[in-house]
């Protein structure tokens, strides 16, 4: 087997690790699914899962990554010398494939957003002008999938020439950057008439709101914005040294990200009350609310451009990674054939996000399962494959690896004491895999026919 390619720098691996899990997830989705969902309840579930099972999942993938030195699939053949369990692995590549078909649609729509912006035609729209506008931007098929293909041509040309690990650099200035854009917007916002009412929504839980689809978006939510379940973070792990500090690092990535996602809640639901607006608009709510929030500021043209910008990054370092395990796993980490690879693999993913791509626009009124095709591709992806995933590896972790090797890994590198590591392994051998079924059975409305059982 080829060497296993290491990273530049220890923070190098947070970066990108940090570059995976902060993109659209915390930014674009957080908001309207806790809009959706019932705002300040799912905002708390959403956190409890996040600490709860996010938590020992991410250090779960990073100690079997690191342990196993291997491709996201193998790892799990050779840490278990049963290459069935490779299974987990090719359901994490198989999903990762299907997440980067419609998260490209959305990483062209922030491209499409930016051009217009800097065409001029952005600047002076009344709220609702800015809604109809996204509207008819996202319905054109033409520039919608030109965009979307622009969007994996970038993520192809970084990664076919495994440069996305010189990105370090570029993070260690675009996160911060994005950290103060948003501080600024949610001042802004926080300033806006009416602006109390939707920080109320975001903070004020109101648990009558919760349905058991809601606690599933937000089951999928943690482990969505988290990069979780699909063997990402195993395979950024799988380039570190021992020296790296693993508790450190998973729990810096885990509180950059609860962060990013509340100044995005603080930053739009402001917006959404004080505008009038549906908090339950879906995937086009920040495109809409964002640019009346900026419009209104000095320089809010400018600002809105860094911020696009800084998105865009946000979103491309996280695409980064959904390629990266298809092709580790395809190339078995042979470089000769990484060119290649990305190359194929990166325009399937495109021709497979087509039909995302259009669902907004000529193919509106295709409906499966009740759900557009983007939604359905979106659903089963967030809520049903990523969850499964996770539940695999926390089985798998916790039941196939022997739990003093885990500890003597996680060890190396960090002084973690012993109680910590035995709260992640309880967490992760009885806690994540119950929580995961009882919110599959709840969602798959079961629950009510499995308590009837037990009376
Ligand atoms: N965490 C990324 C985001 O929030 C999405 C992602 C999921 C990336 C799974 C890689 C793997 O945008």
């Amino acid at each position: 087997m080829a060497q296993q390619e290491q990273w530049k720098s220890k923070i190098g691996f947070v970066l990108a690790a940090a570059g995976s899990a902060i993109g659209l997830g915390a930014i674009w989705k957080f908001p309207y699914v806790a809009g959706t969902g019932g705002g300040g309840a799912f905002l708390l579930l959403f956190l409890a899962f996040t600490l709860v099972l996010g938590m020992p999942l991410l250090l779960g993938e990073f100690m079997i990554g690191r342990m196993g030195q291997s491709n996201p699939i193998q790892t799990y053949g050779k840490l278990s010398s049963n290459l069935k369990w490779n299974v987990i692995g090719k359901l994490g590549v198989f999903t990762s494939f299907l997440l980067l078909s419609f998260y490209s649609v959305v990483g062209g729509w922030i491209i499409l957003y930016i051009i217009k912006l800097l065409s001029g035609g952005l600047a002076g729209l009344t709220q609702d002008q800015y809604g109809e506008l996204f509207g008819d931007i996202i319905s054109n098929p033409y520039s919608t999938i030109g965009a979307q293909f622009v969007f994996m041509l970038i993520t192809i040309l970084v990664v076919a020439k495994g440069v996305q690990k010189g990105i370090e650099l570029a993070s260690k200035v675009m996160m911060p950057a994005l950290l103060v854009l948003f501080l600024l917007l949610v001042i802004r916002s926080l300033s806006l008439d009416g602006a109390m009412e939707g920080v109320k929504f975001l903070l004020v839980p109101d648990f009558s709101k919760l349905t058991s689809e809601s606690i599933l978006f937000a089951l999928g939510q943690a482990f969505f914005t988290l990069s979780l379940g699909v063997s990402v973070m195993l395979t950024y792990a799988s380039y570190l040294p021992k020296t790296q500090n693993l508790p450190q690092s998973a729990i810096s990535i885990i509180i950059l990200n609860i962060v990013i996602a509340l100044l995005a809640g603080l930053a739009i639901f402001p917006g959404v009350f004080s505008f009038g607006m549906e908090p339950n608009a879906g995937p086009v709510l920040i495109f809409s609310v964002l640019p009346a929030v900026f419009a209104n500021m000095p320089f809010g043209m400018l600002f809105f451009l860094a911020f696009l910008l800084l998105f865009l990054f946000a979103a491309f370092t996280s695409a980064f990674s959904m390629i990266e395990i298809i092709v580790a796993a395809v190339t078995k980490n042979d470089a000769s054939k990484r060119k290649k690879s990305t190359w194929v693999i990166g325009m399937l993913i495109f021709i497979v996000g087509v039909p995302s791509c259009l669902s907004y626009g000529v193919l509106a009124d295709v409906h499966i399962f009740n759900k557009t095709i983007f939604d359905l591709m979106d659903y089963a992806v967030s809520n049903i494959l990523m969850p499964l995933g996770a539940l695999l590896i926390a089985i798998f972790v916790s039941r196939k690896i022997p739990k003093g090797d885990l500890f003597a890994e996680l060890k190396q590198g960090s002084n973690v004491g012993y109680a910590f590591f035995s709260i992640c392994y309880f967490l992760l051998k009885y806690i994540v895999p119950i929580a995961i079924i009882v919110v599959f059975l709840d969602a798959a409305g079961l629950s009510d026919w499995i308590i009837a059982l037990f009376k």
